[in-house]
Parts: structure tokens; sequence; C-alpha cells
């Protein structure tokens, strides 16, 4: 069966005081929004449709980023879930199968929870997602009839006594499209919010004589966020989520909780995780890695063997090559540090390459950027680059060449070469002794006076 997947996200989200549509503030580094569009990734959608209003030209640019393939439509003015989901109509016409309605400020819903809505369609033709609230507050309330869905009513339109139900609408569901679409086209805004509500499909397909029923998820799945505080806590949310998956798949995580992850972080199994590691969007961590406490990675990847940190940085394009070793107070920015290589302490590499068991010393920084261009620098296999060294790009250092202690390399280094640059030492003989003699006379000289 076809998928299509149409999520709600035009509403303003008033209670979370930015600038920012609500969709688009992160969890884990990433867009609400793209939570849920992975959540819905599970199905397989031939057709993902956003419904965006409040700041809908920031969400079709994070949408495109999210998904290219995925569509934005308009919802100039917020007039009900129903119209809202009755936007994404003419986007949808012609297409046969289901449509799956997520909210996108929704981020926690479980794959396997859409999985079992599907399966519920087999027995009927629209399916509601609900839960046992703790606290049903201004929750939809699902009325049931068995396992039958009678109708879902408002917190606003509830009587005393549909008040008292605790099982409650999450918002998602489940409809073969055409069928939805002529529901929606019969809901009026005749109710409390003058809004039309989606949540009306589900009498009027019982007036039509069509199966509805409700799929129970656990509450945490439908976890909405209206405040930053819920933005805070479904961080934290998220993160235990996070680490307990990699912990599952074999990672080692020495102190959990101190371990910043994002939703795109990818490690490999028996890689070694040291305490208070970010990992910032677009890391990959192949097995056996180590990445030592306090380090700092965004937009890199890592290979097998390597061992990056104490106190490292990784910047976006930084690509470590199996057994390399970045070591603390180094900075790799849009780098390939090529097998074996070594970046051990207080450097800064950046725009560059470097080959294979090269050994960059201590302090070498790249001199990458003239005040207006960026420039590369490219170092050879099993070269030796030694601390100190300036490499003002762009420049070469070929294989096996080697820099002396200090040098400022300004022109090419051939294979195999020393470049030395830097004043030649001179040892002036008992000078030292002298000037001493002199500057002791001045002070006693001072302090007389
Ligand atoms: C809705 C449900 C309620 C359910 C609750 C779960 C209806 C009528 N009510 O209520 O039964 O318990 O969600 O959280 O459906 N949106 C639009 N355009 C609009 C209106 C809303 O895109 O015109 C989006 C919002 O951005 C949000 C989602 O739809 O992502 C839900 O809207 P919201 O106003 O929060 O619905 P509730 O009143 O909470
Ligand atoms: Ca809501």
């Amino acid at each position: 069966m076809s998928i299509a997947l149409v999520i709600l996200a035009a509403g303003k989200g008033t209670r979370m005081n930015s600038d920012l549509p609500k969709v688009l503030h992160p969890i884990g580094q990433a867009p609400m929004l793209a939570h849920a569009m992975q959540a819905g990734a599970v199905l397989e959608p031939d057709r993902t449709i956003v419904v965006a209003g409040h700041g809908a030209e920031a969400v079709t640019r994070a949408v495109a980023e999210i998904d290219e393939t995925a569509q934005v439509v308009l919802q100039t003015e917020q007039l009900g879930t129903a119209h809202a989901v009755d936007q994404a109509r003419d986007a949808l016409a012609g297409f046969e199968g289901d449509v799956v309605v997520l909210y996108g400020d929704t981020p926690f819903l479980q794959p396997q929870t859409l999985e079992r809505m599907i399966d519920a369609r087999q027995k009927a033709a629209l399916v509601i997602l609900g839960f046992e609230a703790a606290d049903p507050a201004r929750y939809g309330r699902l009325v049931m009839d068995g396992d039958r869905l009678e109708r879902i009513v408002e917190f606003k339109d509830a009587s005393e006594e549909e008040l008292k139900i605790s099982f409650c609408n999450s918002g998602l569901m489940a409809c073969d499209a055409e069928t939805l679409f002529d529901l929606i086209a019969k809901v009026g805004n005749d109710n409390a919010s003058e809004e039309y509500y989606l949540t009306d499909v589900v009498e009027l397909a019982r007036n039509s004589g069509l199966a509805v029923t409700a799929v129970a998820c656990d509450e945490a799945e439908t976890l909405g966020i209206n405040s930053r505080v819920d933005l805070a806590r479904a961080d934290v949310v998220f993160q235990d989520r996070a680490r307990a998956e990699l912990l599952e798949l074999g990672v080692t995580l020495m102190a959990p909780e101190t371990v910043y992850l994002s939703l795109d972080t990818i490690i490999g199994r028996d890689t070694v995780i040291e305490p208070n590691v970010v990992f910032g969007p677009g890391v990959t961590v192949e097995s056996g890695a180590n990445i030592r406490a306090f380090s700092h990675l965004e937009g890199c990847h890592v290979s097998r063997g390597a061992v990056v940190g104490p106190y490292a940085r990784l910047r976006p394009g930084t690509e470590l090559a199996e057994n390399t070793r970045i070591g603390n107070f180094v900075e790799i920015k849009n780098a390939e540090i090529a097998e074996g290589a070594k970046v051990n302490h207080l450097s800064y590499v950046g725009d560059a390459s470097v080959g294979t068991e090269t050994n960059i010393g201590a302090g070498t920084i790249t001199c990458n950027y003239d005040g207006v261009m960026k420039h590369r620098t490219e170092i050879g296999a099993r070269a030796f680059i030694g601390s100190n060294t300036c490499l003002v790009a762009p420049v070469k250092v070929g294989n096996e060449a080697m820099t002396a202690t200090g040098t400022v390399v300004t022109k090419d280094v051939e294979d195999g070469a020393l470049a030395v640059a830097r004043a030649r030492q001179d040892n002036k003989q008992g000078y030292a002794r002298k000037l001493f003699s002199i500057l002791r006379a001045k002070k006693q000289k001072q302090n007389r006076g």
C-alpha cells in the first residue's frame, strides 16, 4: 500500500516566545520537525507533505534540507486541524493509498506505533492513535464503544461525563486518502473554538457506516512541545534514548549522562566514548575508535582505530582515516588526515590534507586564511612537520619531507627535502654573564635612588 505523510506544522507556538517557528526548534541538534519526519520514514512513504503556516519560508528551507523529496503546502490562516490537512488535498489529487497525519511538534513517536496503526487499517477505515493520559487536561477525549471509536470530543466541547474519560487523542490518524478528503469536506466549524476539527471525521465516518478504531500508544510518545520547558525536557528524553540505543549497539559510554548526541549521530560498535563529549550534527564514527574526554565533534567522519582527544575539536569536513591520532587542543577543519597520521598537540589544521603516517609536530598551524580567502595546505606521506611550523597556504609539502622547528613555510617543499626558515642560531660566548651584571647593577642603582 502507498503511504502519504501529512505533517501539520502551521501553528504559531506562541508559548515558545520565539521568532523561530516552533517546529524548527532543535532537539538533539535537529529541528523537531525532522524527528517527526524520521519517525514517519519507517512507513516508507511515497509522498511527504508538510503543512506550513507561521514561518513558512524558514520551514520550507528546513524541509528541503531534511528530505528534498518532501513537499510543503501553505496554510495561510490557521482555521483548525481539518483545514490544515485539507491544504494537502490538491497536492495529493489522484494519490491512491493511505494518508497518515502526523504533528510536527510531536517528536517522540515510535516507528512501531505507526506500523501498528497501518496494521489496524486492515480492520477499520479510519484509525486514530490514542493514549491513556495521566492528566487528560485539555486533550480531546476518545469515546469508545468496545474496540470501536464512536467520536472524539474536544475538551472545550466535552460534557462532565466525557471529561472523565482518560483515553485521549494524540491527533495522529491513518485513513485512505480519498475517504479522508471526502470526510474533511463535510467538517464544519460549529464548535466552541469555531475551528475545523480534524477529530470530527470520526463521527462523520461512523455516520457513513465506516469502521473506526483507536490504537493505543505510550503517553511519552505523544508528548507535544509547547514551551521552552517542554523543549528542554524533550532534549533530555531524546539524549537518554539516543544513549540507550548506542549502548544497545555495543558502544561504550564511560559516563553516558555527560555525552551529548545529535539526531543523526552514528557510532560503531566497540568504540569508546569518554566523559563529556559533544556530538554536533553530521558525525559518523566507525567501530573501534576512541573519543577521549572533552572533545567536540561536528560534520566529521572518524575511521576505525582512530583516537581523538582529550580536548580535541573536529569541525565540519574533517575526515580521519584509520588509526589516526588527534591529540589535546588540536582543531581540525575541512581536512583529510590519512591513515596512521598524527596531530597530537596544540595544532590547527584547516583546509588541508595530511598524508599517510605523517607526523605533525606540536603547535603546528596551517595559515589557511589571508583575511579574504581560504587556501589549502597539502602535506605528503611519511613527512615530519617540526614543532611550531607555520604553513602559509596555499602550500605543498612533499612525501618524506621535513620542516625544521619554528619554520614558516611559504614555498612548496619538494619530496625528501628539509625546509628551514628561521634565523640561524648564534651563541655569543660570555655574553650572558656580562648582561646579567649590567642589569643587576642597574637595578641596585634604582633601588638606592
Ligand atoms: C489537537 C486535537 C486534540 C488532541 C490534541 C493532541 C483537534 C481538533 N484536536 O488539539 O483532540 O488531543 O491535538 O495534542 O484536532 N495545526 C495546524 N493548523 C491549524 C491548527 C493546528 O497546522 O490550523 C497544527 C499545529 O501546529 C499542531 C497540531 O496541528 O502541530 C495540533 O494543533 P493544536 O492547535 O495544538 O491542537 P490541539 O488544540 O492541541
Ligand atoms: Ca496541542
